[in-house]
């Protein structure tokens, strides 16, 4: 299990909306030498449409399947930093299928911060389309809070920047890279 996952060699993020995973993936992809996946990204390019539009259109529940069906397919890829929509953890399935992928980094921030990153951002992210944000924001990450906590490693961003963030991140790479080496040592 080890050898595998430093064969693949892919960092996953998760967390809620508006902690960054999209900003500092693409940072961090570009700082380590690997591939930048991010699975709204892929939804909106195979359908051809923003995600508020598949949810408009179709419904969270068909959103949440071609998740599902995207992630079975990523995780097959090596060298990849993999940023997923804030609740692609819903589905256990897709956090068992985020386990075998590599590395896992979930990214939290203050709910009052989320609010001031996501204004003007709401075609990604129709569930937050709402008058009652911080609210909505603050029962959402109760909901989730312990799928987040399924991670190899948690970072929060409410106060450091995207540069602080990917540093820390590299860091954390490089103990899960050294652990990976000790347990295949011992
Ligand atoms: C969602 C998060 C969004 C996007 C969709 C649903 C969620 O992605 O997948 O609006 O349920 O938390 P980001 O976390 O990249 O904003």
């Amino acid at each position: 299990m080890a050898g595998k996952l430093e064969t693949r060699n892919n960092i996953v993020l998760i967390g809620f909306m508006g902690t960054g995973k999209t900003t500092a993936g693409r940072l961090l992809a570009e700082r380590t030498g690997r591939t930048f996946v991010d699975l709204d990204e892929e939804i909106e390019r195979l359908l051809g449409m923003p995600v508020s539009a598949i949810f408009a259109q179709y419904g969270e529940s068909f959103f949440r399947e071609q998740e599902q069906q995207i992630i079975r397919q990523i995780i097959c890829r090596s060298n990849i930093v993999f940023a997923t929509g804030g609740g692609a953890v819903l589905l256990e399935e897709n956090i068992r299928n985020l386990q075998q992928c590599g590395l896992i980094i979930t990214l939290k921030c203050q709910p009052e911060v989320i609010i001031k990153r996501i204004v003007g951002d709401t075609a990604v992210r129709p569930l937050l389309n709402r008058e009652n944000r911080l609210q909505v924001i603050t029962e959402l990450l109760q909901e989730r809070c312990s799928r987040y906590e399924t991670a190899n490693f948690c970072i929060d961003t409410s106060l450091i920047s995207t540069d602080e963030v990917v540093k820390k991140m590299e860091d954390l790479i490089t103990i899960w890279k050294d652990s990976i080496l000790l347990a295949k040592s011992i």
